[in-house]
């Protein structure tokens, strides 16, 4: 990885926690940025999400819910949020023929679920959060920021949850 790259670990200790957590992200995040969110099933990343859309002031956003049959799932808010979970394609040509390549464009962010899956197409620069099960309602955020867009990102992230 080169250039410049910041890393931080937040903690959760319920489901309100993840969900104001990703809110924070949602308030933070200002455009052209891609999100990886890696963990094992049923780790939080759907419920990361829908803090996100919460905090990028999308109507409803407490119904966002996991892209399973349509794989693409578009919140509009501040910023366009364009939602994919890679568990169920079956190779990363599969996310490009969804148009992977185009989703990210200025005024959008792009957060994909199982997005280790697919890292061949993910770009260099962008901003990972891997989400472990700490105990049976913790979970640990660890966020790794690549690229100055999404180093910045994580600093007014981090600032706002002070
Ligand atoms: N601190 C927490 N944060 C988020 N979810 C929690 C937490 N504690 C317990 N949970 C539970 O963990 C589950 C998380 O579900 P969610 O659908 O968000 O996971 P996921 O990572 O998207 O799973 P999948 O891989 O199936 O897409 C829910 O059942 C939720 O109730
Ligand atoms: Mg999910």
């Amino acid at each position: 990885m080169s250039g410049e790259t910041l890393e931080a670990t937040f903690e959760s200790g319920s489901i309100d926690d993840t969900l104001a957590l990703g809110a924070g992200l949602g308030r933070a995040m200002s455009g052209t940025l891609t999100v990886g969110l890696v963990g094992t099933l049923g780790a939080g990343k759907t419920h990361f999400v829908k803090g996100v859309a919460v905090g990028n002031a999308v109507a409803d956003g407490c119904r966002v819910t996991s892209p399973t049959f349509t794989l693409v799932h578009e919140y509009t808010g501040r910023l366009t949020l364009v939602h994919l979970d890679a568990y169920r394609l079956k190779s990363s040509t599969e996310l490009l023929s969804l148009g992977f390549d185009d989703f990210e464009h200025e005024r959008s962010v792009v957060i994909v679920e199982w997005a280790d899956r697919m890292r061949g197409v993910m770009p260099e620069k962008m901003m990972w959060v891997e989400l472990s099960v700490t105990a049976e309602t913790s979970r640990s955020f660890r966020v790794t920021a690549a690229g100055a867009v999404a180093v910045t990102c994580l600093r007014a992230w981090q600032a706002g949850l002070r």
